[in-house]
């Protein structure tokens, strides 16, 4: 992984397939019939059935809704309700106070965070789950510049990063003297000195799915002296991650999106085993304390991961996200990967197939080596597609100013739904030709035309 990544080609306008072996060229019967053959093999077949999706009858097609928007957020894992309804009645309702040690809400941000732990290559003790990812990635840019060294003068963020990566690290940086540097991934090995304290990277390009070299930027901010931090966002849960066996310093995550914990569910802080005890918390509030109710002015850090805790957890959505993670029992992230690149590829073939020539630009690379778990696709009038293709039951989302995305989320997105997710969007783009009367939205969607998520 660590050679620099090519440039994205371009599979879903391509004259030829790039890869022999797939049928762009089938006819729509072809590709559908592929699709029964692809999901008969498919060995996480089942897990769809732990997740509440559309049924046919929820359509006004009769063909169930197609959900591929789980990069922005995920589906709804079907324990997640029973839980939350047994931690109001039995934990809140009756414990009350005792469910604080009784129900083990006390030391939920540490239990979930060893849940998560082993998706993302992390052991036991490194994970730390609470507060929103802004808010973690806050903690890591300022935890991080203060183990750096004293003659550190900037840090470098992905200039492509998801905006509140930052926003964060611009404030970060101010408050502690540095300079910010914002650097393409693929220059930041060329551009890191002995004066950069860190790097904030996404793992996975939330607008174009391209997946960033973690071993190969890691190992170069490493020889420089710099600290790796990473933004695992969209790609915890979607592919293989290897923060310990990488030697990744710091990263951060949601949980709303491939694990699935629900709307604005609590993120997590990822500290190197090696590096807790010289992580100082920009926010060291009183459940990060030694002594959290010794209720002493005096501030003492806790041992471990503890660290990364600030205030009270959020209980009601991290018992919901503990409840999530129950799907991930016996799964594992390499077989994710499989199905999630079999996904892609045979979403890309599908597009190839049914979308009028030259309408769409994959900009998610076809590269393997560098994909993440979604595909997105440049297209004139991209937020009029989208809301069309939402119309008919097919939900992805749109990213400004002209890119359409859609997630495959392993779990539960089957092959039959990418063939049809594709095969709709044919319909619609040839409904909707390139030159329109319009540019801007057929109908007022909102701000957002489908999900608040990035
Ligand atoms: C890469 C990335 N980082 C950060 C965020 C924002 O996270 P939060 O809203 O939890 O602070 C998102 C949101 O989608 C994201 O995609």
């Amino acid at each position: 992984m660590s050679e620099t990544p090519e440039t994205p080609q371009n599979p879903a306008n391509a004259e030829t397939p790039e890869n022999p072996e797939t049928p762009g060229a089938l006819d729509d019967g072809e590709h559908a019939a592929h699709a029964r053959q692809l999901d008969a093999g498919d060995p996480l077949a089942a897990l769809r059935d732990r997740f509440t999706l559309d049924t046919a009858s929820d359509q006004a097609s009769g063909d169930a809704g197609i959900y591929l928007d789980g990069n922005s957020l995920g589906a709804l894992p079907r324990a997640v309700p029973g839980r939350i309804a047994e931690v109001i009645a039995r934990e809140w309702g009756e414990l009350r106070i005792r469910s604080w040690t009784e129900a083990g809400w006390w030391t939920a941000p540490e239990r979930i965070g060893d849940k998560i732990a082993p998706l993302v290559g992390a052991a036991p003790g490194t994970v730390v789950v609470g507060d929103s990812t802004s808010v973690n990635v806050f903690k890591a840019v300022v935890g991080g510049i203060r183990m750096a060294g004293k003659g550190c003068t900037e840090i470098l963020v992905d200039a492509t990063t998801f905006p509140t990566d930052g926003y964060i690290a611009r404030s970060a940086a101010r408050m502690t003297g540095l300079a910010v540097r914002p650097v393409e991934p693929a220059r930041i090995a060329d551009e890191v000195t002995e004066r950069t304290a860190l790097a904030l990277v996404n793992h996975v390009d939330y607008r174009t799915g391209r997946l960033n070299d973690l071993p190969g930027i890691t190992n170069a901010l490493h020889s420089a002296g710099a600290l790796a931090v990473w933004d695992l966002c969209h790609s915890a849960g979607a592919l293989p991650v290897g923060l310990d066996a990488h030697h990744v310093d710091l990263a951060v995550g949601c949980t709303y999106k491939y694990l699935n914990g629900g709307p604005g569910s609590p993120a997590y802080l990822y500290i190197r085993e090696g590096l807790q005890d010289r992580f100082e918390s920009p926010l060291p509030g009183w459940n990060s304390h030694v002594a959290p109710f010794g209720m002493d002015p005096a501030y003492a850090p806790a041992e471990g991961i503890v660290r990364g805790r600030v205030g009270t957890p959020d209980i009601l959505s991290l018992l919901a996200l503990e409840a999530a993670l129950e799907v991930w029992d016996g799964v594992s992230i390499e077989d994710i990967r499989t199905k999630s690149l079999a996904l892609t590829d045979f979403f890309l073939d599908c597009v190839a197939g049914y979308a009028p020539p030259g309408r769409v630009r994959s900009v998610t690379p076809y590269d393997h080596r560098w994909r993440g778990s979604q595909v997105s696709l440049e297209c004139a009038r991209a937020g009029e597609v989208m809301n069309e293709l939402i119309r008919r039951g097919v939900v992805g989302d749109f990213r400004e100013p002209d890119v359409l995305r859609f997630g495959f989320t392993p779990l539960y997105t089957s092959f039959a739904d990418a063939e049809r997710a594709a095969r709709v969007l044919g319909e619609v783009l040839r409904a909707l030709p390139e030159e329109g009367p319009s540019t801007g939205p057929a109908t007022d969607p909102g701000p957002e035309p489908a999900g608040a998520g990035g």
